[in-house]
């Protein structure tokens, strides 16, 4: 889910590699070995820490005013050149350790001059951006401390077994019936092979309905020769399509960097051959770049199929396919559906306290599967009914609806997580949607960015990268990779 929550929303994450730049003992030596002036680090860090104290209370207002939105740019572009700063002085220093082995170290007058300019510059920008406090009606909040690690012991008891949650599945039997209808029935259509899209907004659960298209056992019926599953997302390459396609089929990789070349081998795999190929998550509305991909897929025998997924339906328009809306979740199944993520292990239901307010917040989610496990996992952290009752009065839910496309629960949910790991998944960010993470490289690429508290070094970083790895699991943002084929 980051890439729907990047926006402005991350700011006091990043903000935490500018602090933990400044609370280098080397940063602070080098300024006293160059008689550079103390104060300019100084008041940067208590400039740092004052923006930060406004951020919690800024990202959640610059969705219903723009000064708050443009002013979170305007502080991240600072920040920015805030960390650029340090990072320059950081590399001063290595290089100025390096040297220091063969030569004298020469420090230049000028370097120094720049250093302090730059500081000047970047404070001036700060202060002003933090004198505006009050003209926004910006309050400090309480932003959390790296050193509260309470959100990771409450999830650190959550259950194991709510990590495979694209297992049960509510209230999609008739959509479930009505799609396998069309797999298995025999249709004389000219146009090989057919296509059904299942189109609706981010989170309805398509591509979960797909998936348990795929794997139910009635497809068998249908007697496909060949079926594979592609996650296409955001870019919509002929060549890379085509391509993944083809090893999705063969189970192989390919190297080949000639569009003739592939389609020429998945004419071969195809040829003859009743298929039936999932895209999952379609974005591309160019009819033309569709066209050529399907030019190879021709080749299948009559009665294969493609089932697509997408969010828009210009989409599928644009496939010439059937469409399949799918439908908001009814009020029972969402209420399942919630119950399932909010319930602690071992607990049967809610009691009546918390099922009062439960159900007013299910109201919120609008029938959408995701928010509704999202808010359902942050609840399960939370037993209090105050808890509950904040975050069913939150401001978030009240979003105007340009902003749509950030689903409320998200966002509630990424706002209630603790800093540090706010500041692991604003990484994940980084990355393409849909994009899959392998748990060891991620918790690596934490460690380079130094992301892992580990208090006076009594656990390894790999044990505690695990943990928070777990821990944004747990509360459902990353979802498991589900190997279909
Ligand atoms: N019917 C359902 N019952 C229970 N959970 C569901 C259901 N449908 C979806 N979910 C859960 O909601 C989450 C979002 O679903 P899914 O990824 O299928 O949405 P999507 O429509 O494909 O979204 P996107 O447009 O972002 O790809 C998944 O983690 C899934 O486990
Ligand atoms: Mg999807």
């Amino acid at each position: 889910m980051a890439a729907e929550l990047v926006g402005g929303a991350l700011l006091s994450a990043f903000l935490q590699v500018a602090f933990d730049r400044l609370a280098s003992p080397q940063l602070l030596d080098f300024f006293r070995r160059r008689k550079l002036d103390e104060k300019l680090l100084a008041n940067l860090n208590i400039m740092l820490h004052f923006i930060n104290a406004l951020a919690d209370d800024a990202e959640l207002k610059q969705f219903t005013e723009s000064y708050v939105k443009e002013w979170l740019v305007d502080v991240k572009e600072a920040v920015f050149d805030a960390e650029d700063l340090l990072g320059e002085i950081d590399y001063e220093l290595t290089r100025c350790q390096v040297e220091a082995q063969y030569e004298p170290q020469t420090f230049t007058h000028k370097k120094n001059k720049k250093i302090e300019s730059g500081m000047k510059e970047v404070l001036e920008k700060l202060e002003y951006l933090a004198n505006q406090k009050g003209d926004l009606g910006l309050k400090e909040g309480t932003y959390s401390d790296d050193n509260d690690r309470s959100g990771s012991r409450v999830s650190q008891k959550l259950p194991s077994s709510s990590l495979v949650v694209e297992s049960v599945i509510y209230g999609r039997d008739a959509e479930k019936d009505i799609i396998i209808n069309w797999l298995t029935s025999e249709t004389d259509n000219p146009n090989q092979p057919s296509i059904l899209s299942i189109v609706g907004m981010g989170g309805l659960g398509k591509t979960t309905l797909a998936q348990h298209v795929y794997s139910d056992p009635k497809i068998e019926d249908a007697k496909f020769d060949i079926k594979a599953w592609v996650c296409v997302s955001d870019h919509f390459h002929v060549l890379t399509v085509t391509r993944t396609i083809l090893e999705a089929i063969t189970n192989q990789k390919d190297d080949s960097e000639n569009l003739e070349m592939v389609h020429k081998k998945l004419k071969e795999k195809l040829l003859g051959k009743r298929f039936l190929l999932v895209l999952d998550d379609v974005w591309n509305e160019k009819r033309e770049e569709w066209e050529a991909v399907r030019t190879s897929l021709r080749y299948g025998a009559p009665g294969s199929r493609i089932i697509v997924t997408t969010r828009d339906e210009k989409v599928a328009s644009n496939m010439r396919s059937e469409v399949h809306l799918l439908k908001q979740l009814g009020e029972d199944e969402c209420w399942k559906v919630f119950e399932n993520h909010a319930l602690k292990d071992g607990d049967f239901e809610l009691n009546d306290e918390l099922m009062k307010v439960g159900r007013r917040i299910v109201k919120k989610c609008k029938g959408l599967p995701l928010a509704l496990k999202t808010i359902g996992c942050l609840l399960r952290t939370k037993s209090s009914i105050s808890d509950w009752k904040n975050i069913l009065e939150s401001d978030i839910w009240e979003l105007p609806k340009e902003h749509n496309e950030i689903i409320p629960a998200l966002f509630l949910s990424y706002h209630y997580l603790p800093s540090h790991l706010k500041r692991c998944f604003a990484y994940c960010a980084l990355f393409p949607k849909d994009y899959e993470f392998v748990k060891e490289e991620l918790i690596l690429m934490w460690m380079t960015q130094n992301f892992l508290l580990c208090p006076e070094q009594i656990r390894l970083p790999e044990e505690v990268g695990e943990e928070y790895f777990n821990d944004l699991l747990s509360r459902c943002f990353f979802n498991q990779s589900s190997v279909v084929g």
